[in-house]
């Protein structure tokens, strides 16, 4: 059955958070794509561990302390002002290629986006990227106050589009998300663009995809 809705995550899965030192990075000596994969991993680090104490700080802060704790471990020399740039640079991430044509041929049904990130990184982001007009709702998890995978976070989504979470089909590029996703109960779909193994985590997405633009049509085969 078609699902009647959609969800999407946002970093890594809409928005390239790669993007962001790839474009605000210039002018600091280090290795930037080391930088931007640690940067990332202390991000993530930081929301789970915050979920789990239940010390919730917003993802601009988060992703702001992840940030100078990364610089620190590569020993990278950066200014204020560089570090400034990298975290302003976080509201305008590039998307993925793939998205505008997944997000046009899915545009009959709901579209929503359910995300880590603060309702302003979110629509700045959007925004950003002209995607606007293809999204009835953007989600964040500061309504309720923790982080991915938290069963609270998922839950926002049936609630906002008012549709059991069987009925919609969540779309993730990161694992642990899916899987969180998943043991929540919606229906997933892990976008595996790097062609990674599937780790287990305890759950099988309902459907695979190289990129975004995939989902329509793989919809549409006989499962
Ligand atoms: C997001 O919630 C997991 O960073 C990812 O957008």
């Amino acid at each position: 059955m078609k699902p009647s809705a959609f969800i999407f995550d946002a970093y890594g899965t809409l928005f390239d958070v790669h993007s962001v030192v790839q474009r605000a990075g210039a002018g600091i000596a280090g290795e930037l794509p080391a930088l931007s994969h640690v940067w990332r991993r202390k991000q993530l680090e930081c929301t789970w561990l915050r979920a789990l104490m239940e010390r919730y700080e917003d993802f601009r802060y988060v992703t702001e302390a992840a940030l100078r704790a990364a610089v620190r471990e590569l020993s990278i020399e950066a200014t204020g002002q560089q570090l400034d740039l990298l975290m302003q640079a976080y509201f305008s991430p590039a998307a993925f290629e793939d998205v505008r044509p997944a997000l046009e041929a899915l545009n009959g049904s709901p579209l929503a986006i359910l995300s880590n990130g603060t309702p302003e990184m979110l629509e700045s982001a959007v925004r950003h990227n002209g995607l606007e007009s293809y999204f009835s709702a953007t989600i964040s998890v500061d309504q309720v106050k923790t982080y991915k995978p938290s069963p609270r976070v998922y839950a926002l989504g049936p609630r906002t589009l008012n549709l059991p979470a069987e009925e919609i089909l969540f779309v993730s590029s990161n694992l642990w998300d899916a899987a969180g996703a998943k043991a929540f109960g919606f229906r997933v779909c892990w976008c595996n663009r790097s062609g990674a193994d599937l780790e287990d985590l305890g759950f099988a997405p309902d459907i695979v995809v190289r990129g975004l633009d995939e989902i329509e049509e793989t919809l549409k085969l006989p499962r």
